[in-house]
């Protein structure tokens, strides 16, 4: 793929060299007239094959990942070149929240992990279904010629529940899982949410269908501290109990509820996996 393309855009840069010749005999004869139009033809080519050019050193690291995973170590990256100190073999998912980078892209690809977009949008702009499609347009289209592997959502803000907001956030999260998922096979859609499902910081979701509807979520335990009603005293922003206990609730109502997210096998590693982490911490 990358091959033909390197050897259009090589053709057309040969022919845009000669295109200020061309423009002093304009006027002279009419061929010239068509011969502009199949230049401007050729440029249309140029910009949208130079867009979509495989930036990697070898072209099937472009080519998103497929591969599910059953336990994921997702990374937020916020830019810069700390993701050369990431541990890669751990790494599955990196959210890419600084600006894109796709010397990061060739190298997760290379280790087999996945990075995505970030979603962000105020809400009151997607409560309109036009709207909400153009939003999910583009960030596919984003991600298909950045060779990226899905996105993750992170909508932080206050909903009323029952409001427009909170069935336009519901419709927005599995419209962006359909459109991703056929867009981009194997493509991964997250959301993150607050540590416990009781409405923090106002964020009232309808977390239930939110997690049939995406692939995964991603609990923020490590902002724990947000709500200060009493006294603002320095604490843990992640203390374990806590940290377990939010989790553990919003497993076991999202399974029961809909036998969503995590059956029990799933359910029983996580909680294994904590119970071993809170003996590591003793
Ligand atoms: C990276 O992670 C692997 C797997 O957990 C581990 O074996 C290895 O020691 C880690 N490397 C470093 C440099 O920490
Ligand atoms: C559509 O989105 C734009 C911003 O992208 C916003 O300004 C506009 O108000 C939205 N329209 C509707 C009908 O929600
Ligand atoms: C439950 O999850 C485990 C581990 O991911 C998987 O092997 C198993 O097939 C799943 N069971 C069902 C009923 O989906």
């Amino acid at each position: 793929m990358s091959a033909s393309v390197r050897l259009s855009c090589g053709l057309i840069g040969f022919v845009d060299s000669t295109e200020t010749d061309r423009t002093q005999s304009f006027a002279v004869a009419p061929i010239f007239i068509a011969m502009s139009w199949f230049l401007f033809f050729l440029s249309t080519i140029f910009v949208c094959c130079r867009a979509n050019v495989c930036p990697c050193e070898r072209p099937e690291l472009c080519q998103q990942i497929r591969e599910e995973r059953d336990f994921e170590v997702f990374v937020f990256d916020v830019g810069g070149k700390t993701w050369k100190s990431y541990n890669w073999s751990m790494v599955t998912t990196v959210a890419t929240f600084g600006k894109y980078d796709a010397e990061l892209m060739c190298h997760a690809h290379s280790k087999g992990a996945r990075v995505v977009l970030k979603g962000d949008v105020p809400l009151s702009d997607i409560v309109d279904q036009d709207n909400r499609t153009a939003w999910i347009t583009e960030k596919v289209s984003q991600a298909k010629s950045q060779f990226m592997d899905g996105i993750n959502i992170d909508i932080e803000q206050a909903v009323e529940e029952d409001s427009p907001e909170y069935h336009a956030l519901t419709a927005l999260v599995k419209e962006s899982t359909e459109t991703f998922h056929r867009e981009i096979p194997g493509s991964q859609v997250s959301f993150d949410v607050a540590w416990s499902l009781k409405c923090i910081d106002k964020r009232c979701y309808d977390y239930i269908t939110i997690a049939e509807s995406c692939d995964l979520l991603f609990v923020m335990s490590y902002d724990e501290q947000s709500q200060i009603m009493g006294d603002c005293i320095a604490m843990a922003n992640a203390p374990l109990h806590q940290t377990l206990a939010g989790l553990l609730c919003r497993c076991f109502i999202i399974n029961q509820e809909k036998k969503a997210i995590f059956n029990t096998t799933k359910f029983l590693s996580f909680f294994l996996c904590f119970q071993l982490m809170t003996n590591l911490l003793k």
